[in-house]
């Protein structure tokens, strides 16, 4: 699996760029604040040195769970949210990606699903793997209808998977193929 150095991918709108450390501390209040980035995840406090070494070796590690890009406003630069990637099985090989649209003022235009349009074109583009996927929560509808627009399907739930807020959930699987994705990249 390739690791390294991020590119920057541009889109329409939106644009995803590697983190800059002048991206850090703005990154690092969304990303402690479980309101933000996990209504429906597990949330940890992270310290500002934890933070900067996982966003730092990322690049290097497909196993990272940090934060691989910044996604701006291609018009004016505001930072929208961050996404990542990463390797979720020891044996098998594909990738899921996660999502953040941080400015919650930004949310319901349409920024994160071409956020994970561009992500998700780069990744089969650049990996050699055949199947990219991404999980969430059951009750997450903004998560799975956003994976839905983009024509990933439902395949399947995993029971009592995830613990947060004092309880367990329930996560739905999300995936597409090489073959679905580069077959219909066309959609809206
Ligand atoms: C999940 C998340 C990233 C979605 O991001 P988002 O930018 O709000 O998603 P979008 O704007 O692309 O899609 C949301 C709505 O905008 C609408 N929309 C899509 N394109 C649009 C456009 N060009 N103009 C206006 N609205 C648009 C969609 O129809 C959708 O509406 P619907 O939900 O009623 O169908 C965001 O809610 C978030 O950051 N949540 C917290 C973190 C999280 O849970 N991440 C996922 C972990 S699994």
């Amino acid at each position: 699996m390739t690791t390294g150095v991020e590119p920057t991918l541009e889109g329409a709108r939106v644009r995803l760029r590697p983190l800059t450390e002048a991206d850090y501390l703005g990154i690092f209040r969304w990303y402690n604040d479980a309101e933000i980035v996990a209504p429906f995840d597990r949330f940890e406090v992270d310290t500002w040195e934890s933070f900067v070494t996982a966003v730092e070796s990322a690049p290097g590690d497909p196993r990272s769970v940090a934060p691989r890009w910044i996604v701006e406003e291609r018009t004016d630069g505001r930072t929208l949210g961050f996404v990542g990637y990463y390797s979720p099985h020891p044996i098998l090989e594909y990738l899921d990606v996660w999502y953040v649209v941080g400015d919650r003022e930004q949310r319901g235009r349409g920024y994160g699903t071409e956020a994970v349009r561009l992500l998700i074109d780069h990744l089969f583009q650049r990996e050699t793997v055949e199947r990219v996927g991404a999980t969430c929560d059951v009750d997450n509808a903004p998560s799975y209808k956003l994976l839905e627009r983009l024509k990933l399907r439902r395949e399947g739930r995993l029971n009592r998977a995830l613990f947060h807020h004092g309880a367990w959930h329930d996560v739905f699987v999300y995936g597409t193929t090489r073959g679905e994705w580069t077959g219909t990249a066309a959609r809206g």
